[in-house]
């Protein structure tokens, strides 16, 4: 391709800021709008309700609209409809009207039977529910079973759902901010009350329900007190109002201080009898507004929320307290069993922050109230891209758990990287605890997967369940399309952990982008790939997350975890890396699984690799199961990591023509923008330990780049050169920024073989500003963009630094490459290298 003028404005700045999602939010946005379905079908058009609930009129509507939708989509419909009718109603009430059939009688709630059958000559499609939400649950798996063009001709397809708690938390702040939400502002709250129009509340609990969750805790657990007064508890009963047509009950995050903070008690201590009364008058007046209300969440103790603690009391006092009060109306307190302490010795080799779960709440097992569930996040320490089980799953046989998941990509890209989060709670379902049962040590242990311990089969504890931190928000529900798969696998999980991820990740796909055996089969493989792939360029080995603990947990920023008290060590040092977790060396965590597992983990030879430096310091030089060496493993995962995400770009554009062209560009270009920033990650963590080990990369790569051009070398003009913190977040440490109004340049004179090169420009979009910037090869402008995205951070640093890249450009030697930067605002059109590499294209 010669040469020619192009100007080019980027548009990953759109897509990250979600600029392009000015449409209304409704559920068809996700999975319910069957985008894609393309027949092969003939449906039945009429569905009646037997009953006359609303639950069972809403699963009428959803039939009849879904059905319009998906006719409407689909170019190979015949003209005519099935032959065929929908039924639709409680066992009871099918019963009733066709005594003739054999409804199961173990129909539980929730649950759903599905029959076709012949009543007086005349098909029928019966949806047959165990109670009302069952009736819903079964008209939306009639209404996937079509969207995924599947047969109709159900022969008694009987569906319950494994656990009885299916909840979403959003952690949404009154005045409309959202923690750890990436997808834009509340679709509950603004300027501290609850949102004037709950439109969106209500595609968002069709959406729920289609994948059978039935509860939804609204705000965050950092919890604002003010939400349990008079008036905003009649604002949060329009939230039940408007989700109750689909089954969704509401709860809420409490701030254990309330009785003090907004009562007008001078104590919150729990077992005072004032605030007990407090507690339980609260539970009254809310039941009063939300005859429904599903509970409470209790974040206690934890990150400065206040606790049992202050006053000597332990967290069954406090949850027992609040049982108390939620009793009587049916409603459940989730207590979490996040609580650590924040201001640990890092200087303490015993000490542990993975240990606390276990240390504070295994004690209490057998003393909370029946109405209570011990909330536990998945692994010991906080949603990284790697940790072991939480081993309290395996500790509290007496008590129903319910384990927390995060389905916001908080540590795991924060929705502008595809990871498709699946796969792993998967794997943490599937965990087999190998517990002894009630502390009797029998010979054989049995499996006891977390599955079923929070379902409550294991230890007979039937109120457990799965509970994800969504975060959705007003822009397209997460932000990013493709990470509605999460939200989507998370209900089904839920459902029925024992799907697997590549089955819903297929179910998905059919129904939100296309039934197109390509287009599955691409999609399918890319989600499948790309939780490891995000593994690998940030933190493979058990090394957890590498990124900015205690700032945006965005970018990479290795030291941020150590020397400070919040305890996401990884003990990095010249000779090796990792914790010592074991009982004999280190800080016991190990011991704290039945003795099976316990005994795996103790020693670095059976510890599985992606696990070793979570439980072990070793040398870098250590050797793994794989064969290959601590340190050289971290510079391979970087580098095959940084690969498959470039590698998704490739994937994807093999869609283009196939699926929805929006959706095509939209996702396209935020793989883009993955694939520079995991080449961000990559070098940063590669450099860092090519560093601090001193030990060589077999191969070469680490610290050698072909075709990079350091902006510090060139010849500036108006650019000063900058240090970078951390310095890992840029090619050897620096950086050039511009402070002058009229912009500054860099330049360099090629000097490699003459040929055709693609030309990445990697610079720092800071927030605060649209900075330009400009390509220009021998004073001829080839490209200008906009750096304006969304990205974390007012410092030059790993969450900022941003690939543009230039295609087919053709060099000769003594070609002049300048980039142009004109700052603006607190964006300093600041840049960090140029990287001329060849191409063929
Ligand atoms: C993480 C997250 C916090 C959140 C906390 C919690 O630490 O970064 O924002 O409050 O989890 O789960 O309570």
């Amino acid at each position: 391709m010669a040469r020619r003028w192009r100007i080019l404005v980027t548009v990953i700045a759109l897509a990250l800021a979600g600029g392009l999602t000015a449409r209304a939010q409704t559920a068809d946005q996700a999975w319910l709008g069957h985008a894609g379905y393309h027949g092969p079908t003939d449906i039945p058009i009429f569905a009646k309700a037997l009953g006359s609930g609303i639950l069972e009129k809403t699963a009428e509507n959803e039939l009849y609209g879904g059905i319009y939708r998906l006719r409407k989509a689909s170019s190979s419909l015949p003209d005519g409809s099935m032959d065929g009718r929908i039924v639709l109603g409680t066992a009871k009430e099918i019963q009733l009207h066709f005594p003739e059939l054999k409804v199961p009688d173990n129909l539980e709630p929730e649950g759903y039977w599905l029959l076709w059958f012949k009543h007086n000559g005349h098909p029928f499609l019966a949806i047959v529910g165990g109670d009302e939400r069952g009736v819903l649950y079964g008209a939306f798996a009639v209404l996937r079973t079509i969207a995924e063009g599947q047969d109709l001709h159900f022969t008694g397809l009987h569906a319950q759902p494994a656990m009885p708690i299916r909840w979403v938390d959003d952690w949404d702040n009154p005045d409309g901010s959202i923690e750890r939400g990436y997808a834009g502002r509340s679709i509950f709250f603004e300027g501290g009350n609850v949102c004037a129009d709950l439109a969106p509340v209500a595609e968002y609990a069709r959406l729920l329900a289609s994948v059978g969750i039935n509860g939804v805790n609204v705000n965050n657990v950092n919890a604002a007190p003010q939400l349990l007064d008079a008036n905003h508890l009649k604002q949060l009963a329009r939230i039940a109002d408007t989700m109750r047509p689909w089954g969704v009950r509401l709860a809420l995050s409490v701030d254990i201080a309330s009785p003090q903070k907004i009562g007008g008690l001078s104590t919150y201590d729990p077992l005072d009898p004032a605030v007990r009364a407090w507690w339980k008058a609260k539970a009254d007046e809310i039941y009063a507004l939300i005859p429904d209300f599903a509970g409470f969440t209790v974040k206690a103790d934890s990150e400065g929320q206040s606790g049992p603690v202050s006053y000597g009391r332990t967290p069954t006092d406090a949850a027992n307290t609040l049982a108390a009060a939620l009793e009587a109306h049916g409603g459940i307190v989730l207590y979490r069993a996040f609580v650590y302490n924040h201001h640990l010795d890092w200087r303490d080799p015993k000490a542990d922050r993975a240990r606390a779960a276990y240390d504070i709440f295994a004690p209490f097992d057998g003393k909370f109230a029946a109405n209570v569930v011990v909330q536990t996040k998945e692994g010991p320490i906080d949603f990284q891209a790697r940790e072991p089980v939480s081993p309290l799953f395996g500790a509290l046989e007496l008590t129903s758990q319910a384990m927390e998941v995060e389905i916001t990509q908080e540590y795991t890209g924060q929705q502008r990287h595809l990871v498709y989060l699946a796969p792993m709670w998967k794997q943490v379902l599937d965990f087999g605890f190998r517990a002894c049962g009630q502390g009797e040590p029998v010979p054989t242990p049995v499996a006891t997967p977390v599955k079923e311990i929070v379902a409550g089969k294991s230890y007979h504890r039937f109120l457990g369940g799965l509970v994800g931190v969504a975060g959705v928000g007003r822009d397209n529900w997460l932000g990013s399309p493709l990470a509605l798969a999460n939200l989507y696998a998370f209900g089904r999980l839920a459902w029925n952990p024992d799907l697997s991820p590549e089955e819903i990740a297929e179910e998905w796909t059919r129904q939100t982008i296309g039934n197109d055996p390509e287009v599955v089969r691409t999609v399918v493989k890319m989600l499948m790939q790309s939780w490891p792939a995000f593994e690998n360029y940030t933190g493979p080995l058990g090394l957890q997350t590498l990124t900015d603990i205690t700032g945006s947990h965005y970018g990479p920023n290795i030291e941020s975890s150590e020397n400070n008290g919040w305890g996401q060590w990884h003990r990095a040092d010249h000779d090796g890396v990792g914790m010592d977790r074991s009982v004999a060396t280190g800080t016991g965590f190990a011991g704290q699984y039945p003795p099976a597992i316990a005994q795996l983990y103790e020693n670095p030879a059976t510890t599985p690799d992606e696990l070793l430096l979570f439980f072990h310091h070793v040398p870098y030089t250590y050797q793994l199961h794989s064969g290959k060496t601590v340190i050289q493993s971290i510079y391979d995962s970087h580098y095959e990591g940084a690969a498959q995400a470039e590698q998704f770009v490739r994937d994807w554009a093999t869609l283009e023509g196939r699926i929805d062209q929006p959706l095509y560009e939209q996702v396209r270009d935020r793989l883009v923008y993955q694939a520079g920033h995991a080449i961000v990650w990559r070098d940063a963590v590669v450099q860092y330990f090519l560093k601090l080990s001193g030990i060589p990369d077999e191969q070469g790569r680490a610290g050698h780049y072909t075709g990079r051009l350091e902006a510090e070398d060139a010849r500036l003009t108006g650019y000063k050169v900058t240090n970078v913190t951390p310095w890992e977040d840029a090619s050897g440490g620096k950086a050039v920024s511009c402070t002058e109004e009229r912009g500054c340049s860099a330049e360099w004179t090629w000097s490699g073989q003459p040929g055709r090169y693609n030309i990445a420009v990697q610079y720092f979009d800071l927030a605060g500003g649209a900075a330009r910037f400009t390509l220009k090869v021998n004073g001829q402008p080839d490209a200008a963009w906009i750096a304006d995205a969304s990205l974390p951070s007012t410092r030059l640093n790993g969450d900022n630094s941003t690939r543009y890249t230039m295609r087919g450009v053709d060099l000769k030697q003594g070609d002049l490459l300048r980039v142009e930067g004109i700052p603006d605002g607190s964006n300093p059109a600041a840049l960090d290298y140029i990287e001329v590499t060849h191409t063929a294209h």
